[in-house]
């Protein structure tokens, strides 16, 4: 059988595969789809390869990518691939609870001279959701490390940190619930307002407010952790008001509950900065990173806490130290994955870039806010919104956008372009067009 063939921007070329009905149909037969309906048939689109911002199906068409949540250098970034086989060719891992290898304290270190000043010591894991379970382990051990109990946590009703029992516990979002009962109290922050009055300065006393409520003054049930997401993704691709981050460290430091920021989106470019909190000039006691920080290369994330959380698992009762970990924590190659990503971020400018890109593009987008069909046009970074008035249309806007060649995500009724941070100003546009298009046929 012949395979056909397609170029790639890079000039390299790819073999496409012979028989795409039989991949599909493979597919269709054995592959279990994440958060996926049964009935959904997700091997339709069926990626072959990809080269800078661009991906191609088995079929040879040919898709702007505005839709990886995790992508900073976009796809076959040759100085990623290359570090990558230079790790794996000289060790492609050791496991972190025995001893210790070159990558993982590279990036440990790179990390420390990025992250808020005092976030200087990283556990590695695999996933947002481990990092996050990670992280409130950490927090809710540190008090009682400290002989004062404290377990309860507070965040947003809609926020999403992960699949894992506990990180969905968190949540109430319908996709996070489960019948198994919650690990730990929780209180959850209703949101004040519809997502569109949410990303103003003005909006924000009043959601301090509902946090300082949850908080509380009891002192015999003060919480562990705040824990937030600087950008809610999942819960409604929700922009928060200027400020939020850097006000509700201060509600912390008046009750001593501690500061979890799950930027496992939003950092290493894509909010605009190296980290969100940055933005705010704030440090976390608690920062959870992965998404960009391989670029989506291979699974890593990252748990950077404070001086004082990590000393006080000197005095934890069964090792003195964290019992928290995975036989592939700290992958070597993930790591070397990472070094090369951070390389290309800071090379090449990218979260600043990402800041001017997605101001472009929020300009180019804001005549829709008073489109049919539209709610609100709204960004953070290079993370861009358009909230239709249903998930119906919102389905229909990506349908037609990925048949004009540009995939999109859908967050309920909201449509969302995240496109890989080392887009240029041409692809950039071609979004804005692709997406200003698709809305029109979709409302008609
Ligand atoms: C803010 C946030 N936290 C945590 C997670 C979970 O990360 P993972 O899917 O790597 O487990 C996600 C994933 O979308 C996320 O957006």
């Amino acid at each position: 059988m012949n395979a056909s063939w397609t170029s790639t921007p890079s000039g390299g070329s790819t073999a496409l595969t012979a028989d795409p009905e039989a991949v599909r149909a493979r597919d269709r037969r054995h592959v279990w789809h994440t958060w996926t309906p049964l009935a959904a048939d997700r091997s339709a689109l069926t990626v072959s390869h990809g080269a800078g911002h661009h991906v191609w199906d088995i079929d040879g068409n040919v898709y702007l990518d505005a839709s990886a949540l995790n992508s900073t250098c976009g796809y076959a970034r040759p100085e990623v691939l290359r570090a990558m086989v230079e790790q794996a060719s000289r060790l492609h891992h050791f496991d972190l609870s025995v001893a210790g290898h070159e990558p993982a304290g590279l990036l440990a270190e790179r990390l420390a001279g990025l992250l808020p000043a005092g976030l200087d010591r990283t556990l590695f894991v695999n996933s947002g959701s481990e990092g996050f379970d990670a992280a409130v382990l950490m927090a809710v051990s540190y008090w009682s490390h400290l002989d004062r109990p404290r377990s309860r946590v507070v965040t947003f009703a809609r926020s999403y940190h992960g699949a894992t029992l506990l990180s969905r516990s968190l949540s109430t979002l319908p996709r996070n619930r489960h019948p198994l009962g919650s690990p730990l109290p929780v209180t959850r922050v209703e949101l004040p307002a519809e997502p569109r009055s949410l990303r103003e300065e003005p909006a924000l006393p009043a959601l301090l407010a509902a946090f300082e409520e949850a908080i509380g003054t009891d002192p015999d049930d003060l919480p562990a952790a705040v824990v937030v997401e600087p950008f809610l993704n999942v819960g409604g691709a929700v922009v928060l008001p200027p400020g939020f981050l850097r006000e509700l460290r201060a509600l912390c430091d008046a009750t001593g509950a501690l500061l979890v920021v799950d930027e496992v989106f939003t950092a290493y470019g894509r909010c605009g900065a190296m980290f969100a909190a940055l933005r705010d000039d704030v440090t976390p006691d608690i920062l959870v990173s992965s998404k960009g920080l391989s670029g989506g290369y291979v699974p890593i994330a990252a748990v950077s806490v404070r001086r004082n959380v990590h000393e006080s698992f000197a005095r934890d009762p069964v090792i003195g130290g964290l019992r928290y970990g995975h036989t592939t924590s700290g992958h070597a190659v993930a790591c070397a994955a990472a070094l090369a990503t951070l390389d290309v971020l800071e090379k090449e400018r990218l979260p600043e870039r990402a800041e001017r890109l997605g101001a472009d593009l929020l300009r180019r987008l804001a005549p829709l806010a008073g489109a049919p069909g539209v709610l609100d046009v709204r960004g953070f970074g290079l993370i861009l919104v358009v909230e239709t008035e249903s998930p119906e249309l919102a389905a229909r806007v990506l349908t037609h956008a990925r048949q004009a060649g540009l995939l999109l995500r859908q967050v309920g009724a909201a449509v969302m372009a995240v496109p890989p941070l080392v887009i240029d100003d041409e692809g950039a546009a071609a979004v804005a067009d692709g997406l200003t298009a698709a809305l029109a046929r979709a409302v008609a």
